[in-house]
Formats: structure tokens, C-alpha cells, sequence
């Protein structure tokens, strides 16, 4: 039996023509990063984040887009080496040989697809209290996961599943419809965004900002982990997706100029509104208020600064925001699989390609149901954090491999180099390391249970029939 460190060429991954359409630029991978990464983590987790850093959470969010940026620059370069689909999946392949490269794909699913679950689940909370302002009311044992909401009788989050298999079908059909459905939410998310800014702004005390730090950099409170790392870890989440954008690169035009640009950009502009927007939200309020809005806390805001209607509006921009995380992560996962199958590590399924609409029509509709079921079912908090340490993990992976090619393969053309390197890589990885030790050691055991399965099934399966053999 041949290496399980067997490894691809760059030229062998990059020869073979690819059947997707190539109809993807800069502002379109932009808005696909902007899509997937504005979502639950500002509109949902900076309430348990301001309950875990206080004011200070908008450091929380500096430290998390640091550790993100740096990793990005890497994500950048090696997606410039190797502008095909499969994002970190696909450069480990080349940069660490195959069983590494499996663990990240199985990485990836957990953030993609758990990740698109979470945030279905953030999603329906919005949207269950838009309706109910509009007089409707979804019976509530149908409006989240049993065991959610202490007190009430919940079974099923309907909304959740539903939000999801929509999407699910969106993307099946392809590219071109995921792109103009993608872009137009977009907008709308940043208009409403920079609407909250300008009329929440005014209604800053700046008393609420003292004490800026109850809980200094990594603390105890309650029998849990408190202050700016521990929040860190958990608003980690609402950076996640820029990495999606290198997934698409067999969908690009030029990729190796379009994706670097289209991946910081992307994480530049989401910072920027972060930053100022925990600011807003903690300035207004006192932090601790959140404890009642975790479902909903932009709407605490609103509703202290006394704009019910500007609450409708943001819940709306809120939904739609969500819609588009869901969207690119569904899409980044039918990717991952679709690569990892034509590699021969996942059954031939999720790689086939639909003649008529040019997507990975079953493995999409496969992944997308699973999806749909777990966001039915799972707590948002738990699943949010297993999955910012499956990211965490193939950020590690990614920053390791950039350092590993310099070394390995310094002459190999990049589209693009990351600046500074080996410090830039060194200190991605130090951040993530940080931020993974600010998380539970409750998600760590999940981690590792999960890693455990992904092991089982590449020596059951994926060995044996990897294209590699
Ligand atoms: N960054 C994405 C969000 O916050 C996953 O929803």
C-alpha cells in the first residue's frame, strides 16, 4: 500500500481541463466574500459576545480579523499556486500529500455544512420575529430545536430546514442564478448595515463603555470562560467565509489575480463594519442587557434607541444577510465534496456533474438535506464553536503549507505571494492556536470525535480508492 502522505503536483492539479463555467471577477468574488461572511456572527453571537468581553468585544473582533488577515494572505497565495476548486482541501493535497488533505476536507465539511446549519438556525430566530410583528405566528413547538429554549416546548426549527433546502436548490441549478441571487442580497445587506450605523450612532453613552474590559483578556466568570480571547473565539464565527471564495477558483476568470483581491477585500470591508457596529452596540446599551436579545441583540439596540421600525428593516437586512452565509456555504461544501470526490477520496456521487445546469447537481442536493436536518436540530451555540475549531484547524493547515512550500518548492510560480512571510504565516498560526484555546474544552472533545470519523472513513474508503493509487 502505497503513502498515506502521497502527494499531487501543482501541474497535475492544475492540467486537466475543468467542466464549470468560468464567469466569476474580483467584485464578484467580493460579493461572494462579503456574502459569506456577514451573517449570525454579527447579527446573532456578538450578544453572547458582548456577555463575554463586555464593551471590549469590539477588540474581540480586531483580534479575530487579525488572526483571519493573516491567514488570508495565506489562503491568498496558495490558491494563487493552485487556482482550482477544493480551496484548503486542494492545496494541502500538493503542500502535506493525501491523508492531510483528507482531514482538511473533512474540516471543511464541518465548517460548510454545519456551519450553513448554525447559521440557518440564526436565521429563523429573525425571521420567526418578523412574522410574529406582522401577526403571524408559526406554531412555536416548530420554531426551534427541542431543548433550546428553557421553558418552551420546541421540537423542530421548521424555518431553519426550510431556508436551507431553498438554497440547496438555488445552487444545483447553477453558477449563474447562485451569483445574481448572491449579489442582490449583498446590497441589501450593506445598506441596511450602514442604515443601523448612521441611526444608531447619535444614541451612543459613552458610560456604557466603562468598564471597558470587566473581565481582562482571558478570565473565569460564571464557571465558564470569559473576557476579549474567549469572546474572540466564539465572534471568530462572523469572519468565517472569506476562505469560501478560494473554492470557487475553477468558476474564476484570472484566478490567480481575482481570488488574493477578492478574499481580502472581502475581509477588509466586513472588519471595518464590525468594528464599528460592536461599538454602536455596546455604546448604546449596557452589555449586560443582552442576556435577554441572544436570539435577536441588534433589535435590543433598536429598541432602546426607540426605532421599532427601523427593527423591521434590519430584520429583514438581517435574514437576507443570513440567506447569502447560507448560500456560499452550501456552495463552498458542494465544492469541497465535488473535489475530494473526482480525487477518488469520496464516492464518484458528489463529483458527478450535471450535463444540463453545469453543477454538482447530486452531491448538492446530498449534502443540502443533511444540512437542512441538522439546522432542524442543533443549538446554535454548540455547533457555532464546532465549527470555528474545524476552521481553526485548516487555517493552521494553510498558513503550515505556505510556509512548508517556500521551503519545499521556492521557485513554483505564485500569482501571488503573501507579504512576510515566514513571520505572516508564524503569526497566523500562533492567533489561531490562541483562539482555539479560548473555546471549550467541551467543543474540543467534538473536534476530535469528529476527527476520529473522518479517520475511519479515509482508511475504510478513501485509501483504497483514492486516484492516487
Ligand atoms: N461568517 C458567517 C456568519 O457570521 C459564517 O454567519
Amino acid at each position: 500500500m502505497s503513502s498515506i502522505f502521497r502527494k499531487k503536483s501543482v501541474a497535475e492539479l492544475t492540467s486537466g481541463a475543468t467542466p464549470l463555467r468560468r464567469t466569476l471577477r474580483t467584485m464578484d468574488l467580493t460579493f461572494l466574500g462579503i456574502g459569506a461572511i456577514i451573517g449570525t456572527g454579527i447579527f446573532v453571537l456578538t450578544g453572547k459576545g458582548a456577555l463575554t468581553a463586555g464593551p471590549a468585544l469590539s477588540l474581540s473582533f480586531l483580534i479575530a480579523a487579525i488572526c483571519c488577515g493573516f491567514a488570508g494572505l495565506c489562503y491568498a497565495e496558495f490558491a494563487s499556486i493552485a487556482p482550482v476548486a477544493g480551496s484548503a482541501y486542494t492545496y494541502s493535497y500538493v503542500a502535506f500529500g493525501e491523508v492531510i488533505a483528507f482531514i482538511i476536507g473533512w474540516d471543511l465539511i464541518l465548517e460548510y455544512a454545519l456551519g450553513a446549519a448554525t447559521v440557518s438556525v440564526g436565521w429563523s430566530g429573525y425571521f420567526v420575529n418578523l412574522l410574529d410583528n406582522m401577526g403571524i405566528h408559526i406554531p412555536t413547538v416548530l420554531t426551534a430545536a427541542a431543548g433550546t429554549t428553557p421553558g418552551v416546548n420546541t421540537v423542530f426549527n421548521l424555518p431553519a430546514f426550510l431556508i436551507v433546502i431553498l438554497i440547496t436548490w438555488i445552487i444545483s441549478i447553477g453558477i449563474n442564478s447562485t451569483k445574481r441571487v448572491n449579489d442582490t442580497m449583498v446590497i441589501l445587506k450593506l445598506a441596511v448595515i450602514v442604515l443601523f450605523i448612521i441611526c444608531t450612532v447619535w444614541f451612543i453613552k459613552p458610560h456604557n463603555w466603562v468598564p471597558f474590559s470587566p473581565y481582562g483578556w482571558f478570565s473565569t466568570h460564571a464557571g465558564t470562560k470569559a473576557g476579549i480571547i474567549p469572546a474572540a473565539s466564539i465572534v471568530f464565527f462572523a469572519f468565517i467565509g472569506f476562505d469560501s471564495v478560494a473554492s470557487s477558483a475553477e468558476e474564476t476568470i484570472n484566478p490567480s489575480k481575482t481570488l488574493p483581491r477578492g478574499i481580502l477585500l472581502s475581509l477588509l470591508i466586513s472588519t471595518v463594519l464590525y468594528i464599528i457596529m460592536t461599538l454602536i452596540m455596546t455604546g448604546v446599551v449596557k452589555y449586560t442587557v443582552f442576556n435577554k436579545f441572544l436570539n435577536a441583540p441588534i433589535l435590543a439596540v433598536l429598541a432602546s434607541t426607540g426605532q421599532t421600525w427601523l427593527s423591521v428593516i434590519v430584520s429583514i437586512g438581517a435574514i437576507l444577510g443570513m440567506t447569502t452565509v447560507i448560500l456560499v456555504q452550501l456552495y463552498g461544501q458542494s465544492r469541497i465534496t465535488y473535489s475530494m470526490s473526482r480525487d477518488g477520496l469520496f464516492p464518484k456521487f458528489f463529483g458527478e456533474v450535471s450535463d444540463k445546469y453545469k453543477t454538482p447537481f447530486k452531491g448538492t442536493w446530498f449534502f443540502g438535506v443533511i444540512t437542512a436536518i441538522a439546522g432542524g436540530f442543533i443549538n446554535l451555540n454548540i455547533l457555532s464553536e464546532l465549527v470555528n475549531i474545524g476552521t481553526l484547524t485548516a487555517f493552521i493547515l494553510v498558513s503550515a503549507g505556505v510556509l512548508w512550500m517556500r521551503k519545499t518548492q521556492p521557485d513554483l510560480h505564485r500569482g501571488f505571494r503573501a507579504p512576510g512571510v515566514p513571520v505572516t504565516p508564524i503569526i497566523a498560526i500562533i492567533f489561531c492556536l490562541v483562539l482555539i484555546a479560548g473555546l471549550n474544552w467541551e467543543t474540543w472533545v467534538r473536534f476530535l470525535v469528529w476527527f476520529a470519523i473522518g479517520m475511519v472513513l479515509y482508511f475504510l474508503y478513501g485509501r483504497k480508492h483514492s486516484l492516487m493509487n
